[in-house]
């Protein structure tokens, strides 16, 4: 099949002529892709001022490297993005700042230990295998919403895995509360540029409080049922329950042990789920790729189910996830404020100044990525990815903030695919365009219906 993927940057981002400041925000709330401007795809960095706040675009791998690494100690989370997520997610690991992040970090580490997560392998492929069995159940030609399969999917793992399979919660509500809530996140950043005090109502809020206190409630319950009735798991409930304030020695309170478990919950299956989702979805536009790593998971499994040591042995099958997320990192959006005076290629930022690394660009760059809308899993073969920048390619961040999950859901992503594409055959009606929306993750704005049929 002829290469038919034509670039989202063409047809969505950037916008034509720079936005003024009434249409920078509309298009904020609609989707921050679009609010990104042109130059954020072409040049190192590029600075902007909105409402008389500064910002700085930040594109260029090696400044990228500035920014989280060699000078991280000057950023912290943005103010918007704390905005857009701390009232569901409270002052937890992916929201703290300083010490109380570091700590928090220090505490969970363990689970995300590479002897870890390779012990984790066999849930992960258990729950693939149960996604394949209840689809190879189906009608053939039965049409699926692959986005919500996905979330199915990596919700048991996250569940499974992370807080050893407490089945109570309900999956159907917690993804519907996922998407109430990310779905006014538009609204809660576009409202941090006007600097609007935090109380100022937007739409969509009502319904996201509600979604939050469902997902919280829920987990407060865990977490006292589990003081009640111990466990001997050694699951993150324990690590949490067992962690030490440094500092003052003080355990963590339920609600903050409720905020990183949601914490883990959302970002540890919605964003995997989506890279899966974009997986499926361009395998189906690229049919000779999709047919090298069927020819290579079945060369390894010789037909038999996969076995976790398996998963090793499928080098172009984990290119393609990482092809995946170049084209289609589930943030596409990483955000700092810097905390004192820096220069980044040239240009000062005063602290406050608002920086943003714009990860979809970068990722489309041409000087790193040569024909950087074509999918192509070869470019992350060894050969072609010595020399490259280590962040040309930073779908999971960099630095210290670096996702913790990162292992994890790159075996997990390959596991799930690994599972599917053998059995089973997916594909859009023709000519279908999902569009691309931004809702602090990368989501397909008209989802992903998609017909399902044996191999
Ligand atoms: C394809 C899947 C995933 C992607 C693309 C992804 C992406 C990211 C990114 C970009 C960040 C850094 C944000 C920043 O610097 O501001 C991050 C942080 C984080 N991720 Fe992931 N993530 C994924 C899967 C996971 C999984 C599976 C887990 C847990 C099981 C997880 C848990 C976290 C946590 C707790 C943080 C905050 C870390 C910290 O601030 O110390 N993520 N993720």
């Amino acid at each position: 099949m002829p290469d038919t993927h034509q670039p989202d940057l063409a047809r969505h981002f950037p916008p034509e002529a720079p936005l003024g400041s009434l249409a920078l925000l509309r298009a904020v709330i609609r989707n921050p892709l679009e609010a990104l401007p042109r130059e954020a795809f072409e040049q190192p960095v590029t600075r902007r001022t909105v409402l008389g706040r500064e910002r700085l675009f930040v594109t260029a791998p090696e400044l990228i490297g500035q920014v989280l690494l060699t000078e991280a100690e000057s950023f912290a989370k943005s103010e918007a993005m704390r905005r857009a997520l701390a009232p569901a997610l409270g002052d937890a690991i992916l929201t703290a700042d300083g010490e109380r992040w570091r700590w928090q970090r220090r505490a969970v580490a363990p689970i995300f230990r590479p002897d870890r997560v390779k012990s984790l392998l066999g849930p992960m492929l258990d729950a693939a295998a149960r996604t394949r069995d209840r689809w190879l159940a189906l009608p053939s030609g039965t049409t699926l919403e692959l986005g919500h399969e996905m979330m199915r999917t990596t919700f048991d793992i996250i569940v499974d895995t992370m807080l050893s399979g407490h089945a109570a919660i309900d999956v159907a509500r917690v993804e519907k509360g996922i998407t109430d809530y990310l779905e006014s996140t538009g609204w809660s950043i576009a409202l941090a540029m006007v600097n609007a005090p935090a109380w100022t109502p937007y739409p969509g809020q009502r319904r996201a409080a509600r979604a939050r206190d469902y997902l919280r409630d829920e987990l407060l319950r865990l977490v006292s049922e589990r003081r009640r009735l111990g466990s001997e798991r050694e699951d993150l409930i324990a690590l949490l329950l067992a962690a030490r304030d440094p500092e003052t020695g003080q355990a963590m309170e339920d609600r903050d042990i409720a905020d990183n478990l949601l914490t883990f919950i959302t970002a540890g299956h919605e964003t995997t789920a989506l890279a899966l989702t974009w997986a499926f979805y361009l395998l189906a536009r690229h049919e000779e790729e999709e047919e090298r790593l069927v020819s290579e998971i079945t060369a390894v499994t010789g037909g038999a189910p996969l076995r976790p040591e398996d998963l090793a042995a499928l080098p172009r099958t984990r290119q393609a996830v990482q092809e995946v997320m170049r084209l289609y990192p589930p943030a596409p959006i990483v955000a700092r404020a810097a905390t004192r005076p820096v220069e980044i290629g040239g240009q000062r930022a005063a602290p406050g100044t608002t920086v943003i690394i714009p990860v979809y660009a970068t990722h489309r760059l041409p000087e790193h990525w040569p024909d950087p809308h074509r999918f192509d899993p070869a470019r992350f073969a060894p050969d072609a990815a010595r020399g490259r920048h280590r962040y040309a390619w930073l779908p999971f961040g960099a630095g210290p903030r670096i996702c913790i999950g990162m292992g994890f859901a790159q075996e997990e992503a390959t596991a799930i695919l690994a599972s599917l594409l053998p059995a089973l055959r997916l594909r859009p009606e023709p000519g279908f365009d999902p569009g691309l929306q931004m809702r602090i993750t990368l989501r397909p704005t008209r989802g992903m219906p998609m017909r399902v049929t044996r191999r």
